[in-house]
This record gives C-alpha cells, structure tokens and sequence, in this order.
C-alpha cells in the first residue's frame, strides 16, 4: 500500500514536472539585431530592453510561430557572417534587401519602405542633392546601403562609423558635412537634435528579414506569419505605434 502511495506521489511528481517543462518548452528563435538604430531597434537606457518597430514586428512574428524571441544584439559589421556560422536563426535590423545581400541570404518578403537621406546641419545651405556631396566629407555607418551611397559618389572622403549614432555625431561634430542614413532614422535624430535638418530619400529601398539560405523552412513560416499580421491588422497596429501620423 504504501509502495504504492509512493509510486503515486512519484508518478504525479514527473507529470507536474514534464508539463511545466512543456509549458516553458516553446523552441527559441534566436534573432540579431544592431540595437543602435531608434525607431527600428534600441535598448531601453534604463532596463536594457530591446524596443522599437523591428523588435515588435519580430515578437508578433515570433508568436505567430509559436517560439519564443530571444533577441542578440550584434555589430552591424558581421551581422551577416554570424548568420552564416549559425550563431541565430535570423536578422531583423533595417537590413536593406539589395542582390549582393541576396548572393549570400534569403530575406523574408519586405515589411518595410525605406530610403537613404542626406542629413546635414541645419545652417548649411549648400547640400541639396548627393551632386553636392562631390570631392566632401561624408559619415556613414559601415557596410550599410548609405555607406554604399556615399563611397559611390565622386571624390568623396567616406568617414565609417561602428554605429549609426556616432556617424549622426560625427556630422554634428564638424568632422562631415553630411551623413547618409536610413529616412526613418534620420526623422527621429532630427526630432532629438533641432540643429539638423535632411532631405527627401534618394534610394528606395525595402526592408527584409535575413535568413540562411538553408533554412527554407523557417522563411517560409515566417512569411506566413508576416502576411498573417498584414492581413489581421496587427502590422498596422504595430506600424501606428511607431509612425503615427507617417
Ligand atoms: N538599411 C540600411 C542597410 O541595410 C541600414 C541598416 C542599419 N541597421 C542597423 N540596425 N544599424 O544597410
């Protein structure tokens, strides 16, 4: 009787145990991101946490394919290797869909309308178009579509930065006259410093999210997932919460 009390007990314990096992047991999708790049992706100053458009997108994503996000804040410069090693399953990041990126990964249908701006200080009245940035200083961040941008002009002195921010401060320091960035982004650095001002986008890009070419299948979960939000408006919630009025 009491052998099997205990064989009970110990049966019941291991139920208890495997559930809560399942219940915590959502497969991870592990997803790098620059979290330097406000509105698409920052960290909280504060609590560290990952925010903006992307990492909301990729949370909805993430749900809709039943995995839990973790999410892997990653240097621009390498993002793409590290992909490639197999150090996360994807990149969510304003990565710019391009055909060279396209030789080496698979992007997930585009989420995202974007263009490449010239940002320039406010008391400048000289640089309208990329015509004007001919044989001047330009900052960037390294290896982005703006970085491409710039080194495709005549002459001009490309200045690369590790991160978006510091390519916004070099401009503002004196050491550019102008930085070639992502609209959006160009929007919210103006909001922050008034000392700013940019132009209408030069490029038309679109945004995707990068995936090894072997992994067919998550592209096309995740594909499945992006135009089931499309379709349910939970995109467009998601895209109100960061470009109201936009
Ligand atoms: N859209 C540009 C590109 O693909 C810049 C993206 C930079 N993203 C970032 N999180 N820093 O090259």
């Amino acid at each position: 009787m009491r052998k099997t009390i205990a064989i009970a007990c110990m049966l019941m314990l291991a139920i208890a145990l495997m559930s809560g096992i399942a219940g915590a047991a959502n497969p991870v999708l592990k997803v790098a991101t620059d979290a330097a790049f406000p509105p698409f992706e920052y960290q909280d100053e504060k609590t560290g946490a990952f925010l903006g458009f992307d990492m909301d997108l990729i949370n909805a994503i993430g749900k809709k394919m039943g995995m839990d996000v973790q999410i892997i804040n990653t240097a621009w410069d390498g993002i793409i290797p590290g992909l490639l090693t197999g150090n996360y399953n994807c990149i969510i990041s304003a990565m710019t869909i391009t055909d060279e990126r396209k030789q080496v990964v698979n992007f997930s249908d585009p989420y995202f309308n974007a263009g490449q701006v010239i940002v320039t200080m406010k008391s400048n009245t000289t640089i309208k178009t990329t015509d004007d940035l001919v044989g001047k200083a330009v900052s960037v961040q390294i290896g982005t579509t703006g970085d491409l941008a710039a080194s495709d002009i005549k002459g001009v002195t490309v200045k690369r930065f590790n991160l978006a921010p510091d390519a916004i401060q070099e401009l503002r320091n004196g050491g550019a006259v102008a930085c070639i960035i992502d609209l959006a982004v160009a929007e919210e650095v103006a909001a922050e410093y008034t000392d700013i001002k940019f132009s209408a986008p030069f490029t038309e890009e679109l945004y995707g999210i990068a995936i090894a070419k072997k992994d067919t299948d998550l592209l096309k979960k995740v594909n499945s997932a992006l135009a089931d939000l499309k379709a349910s408006g939970e995109y467009d919630a998601i895209f109100k919460k960061w470009f109201a009025g936009k």
